[in-house]
């Protein structure tokens, strides 16, 4: 069910929204025998939407013997209580069904304890149901399929030492990360970042960009959350795809919290992929919303080279593409795709690897040898292009690309070592 609350600024339509709530039911395997959009002038305390809604709900809910009713939007815990005791069935809302999407499709530690302590802390003020989740080892599928409305004040003090025990393992994981994150900088290739909403065909396009087409070894640098895989680009150049978590709109405010970690991935890519779904009718709502988490982290097109990739142009007529092109930012790189049939993976790869040479700063270092303690940052931070002993000089001849937003600490750093150096 998808409230239309007739106030606020709205950036898709009602109808988009409950299409898209829709999918995320299936996206769990949810059978959804109805739908319909309520129009809520007025926010009930008690209710969220109408008495004579309610009435409506509940008399469906009573012929067609619902079990769950999922609502997009978010409720407060006294009005999913009492929807939950009016209507008989069980009540979600769209935080909560997020929530066990995350739960279900989280497959690393972080991942898994990040969803638990999201749904733990949406659960705090929420404590008239069942709590099987809290015996499991992962986040999701807390309320769907729980055994009923028992309990509980003692399982007050069950979930807090539950959160502070997740919130001790969570540091430790995350520590971990860091240290992986840190060995990976060290790294010598650009690394390249997949970012776009839900659905967009960032997996699909990841795959086709690592397949052995484009001589990809299949070479899995160790991360919890995002994938990383090493790929050579047409002209011999070495890259990293890293491909991340999707994006959707109204994300619970602890899953962003939670996920920031493996978003922050993104500010480390030397160009920022974009991948969008032009074949949404959504599209342009999705892409403010990526942008705005994006903007958030500090990535944008000011920042970071950045593509926009225009991805699932088969799912579009000629003439429908052509619309779409009109209203294109002209000063955002933009490359149109299908990563289903390959169309434009070429024209992408050109522009990734343009992108590169442009933000990269050619620098040749003479490094004496009584300062190669210093080297080491020259491979975390630049593209180490040669490195060979030049015994006369005493010293190390390195050609490296340096990113135009290094450039100041390299030279704070080499300045007096550089031989030669493109500005
Ligand atoms: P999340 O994991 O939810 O973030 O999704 P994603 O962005 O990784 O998308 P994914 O690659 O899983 O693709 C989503 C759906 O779009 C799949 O059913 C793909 O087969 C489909 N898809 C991807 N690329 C294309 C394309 O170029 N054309 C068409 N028609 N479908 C595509």
């Amino acid at each position: 069910m998808c409230p239309d609350v007739t106030r606020g600024p709205r950036r898709r339509t009602i109808e988009a929204r409950l299409e898209e709530f829709k999918s995320l039911a299936s996206a769990i395997n949810l059978e959804v025998i109805d739908d319909h959009i309520f129009n809520v002038r007025e926010v009930k305390p008690a209710t969220f939407i109408g008495g004579g809604q309610v009435e409506q709900l509940c008399q469906q809910v009573e012929d067609d013997e619902i079990t769950l009713v999922l609502i997009d939007c978010q409720l407060t815990p006294i009005q999913q209580r009492n929807l939950e005791t009016r209507l008989g069935a069980k009540v979600l809302d769209r935080t909560a069904l997020i929530l066990e999407i995350f739960g279900d499709r989280a497959a690393t530690r972080e991942g898994v304890l990040q969803v638990e302590l999201a749904h733990l802390n949406y659960q705090r003020g929420r404590l008239v149901r069942s709590w099987t989740h809290l015996e499991r080892q992962r986040g999701g599928m807390g309320f769907v399929g729980g055994p009923g409305e028992t309990q509980i004040e003692s399982d007050r003090r069950l979930l807090q030492e539950r959160v502070n025990l997740l919130n001790k393992r969570l540091a430790k994981v995350q520590k971990t990360r860091f240290e992986q994150r840190k060995s990976r900088q060290s790294i010598p290739f650009p690394i390249i970042a997949l970012a776009g909403y839900t659905n967009a065909g960032k997996s699909t396009l990841f795959n086709v960009l690592t397949d052995s087409e484009i001589n990809a070894e299949d070479q899995l640098f160790a991360t919890l959350d995002t994938t990383v895989r090493r790929a050579t680009l047409p002209h011999k150049r070495e890259v990293v795809f890293s491909d991340t978590v999707g994006f959707i709109a109204d994300l619970p405010t602890d899953l962003v919290a939670a996920f920031r970690g493996t978003l922050e991935e993104v500010t480390e890519a030397h160009v920022v992929l974009h991948v969008r779904d032009v074949a949404n009718d959504d599209y342009v709502a999705q892409a403010q919303d990526v942008n705005d988490v994006l903007a958030d982290l500090d990535v944008s097109p000011e920042t970071v080279p950045f593509i926009e990739v225009w991805n699932k142009i088969d799912a579009l007529t000629a003439d429908e593409l052509e619309l779409r092109r009109r209203h294109r930012n002209p000063n955002l790189t933009v490359v149109e795709i299908s990563a289903q049939t390959g169309e434009g993976i070429d024209d992408l790869l050109a522009a990734i690897e343009e992108e590169l040479s442009k933000s990269g700063r050619f620098q040749v270092v003479m490094l004496p040898h009584k300062h190669a303690g210093i080297a080491h940052w020259l491979y975390e931070n630049g593209e180490v292009l040669s490195a060979a002993a030049d015994e006369e000089h005493d010293a190390t001849r390195y050609e490296v690309r340096i990113l135009k937003n290094k450039m100041s600490p390299f030279l704070e750093k080499f300045d007096k070592f550089v031989v030669e150096g493109q500005q």
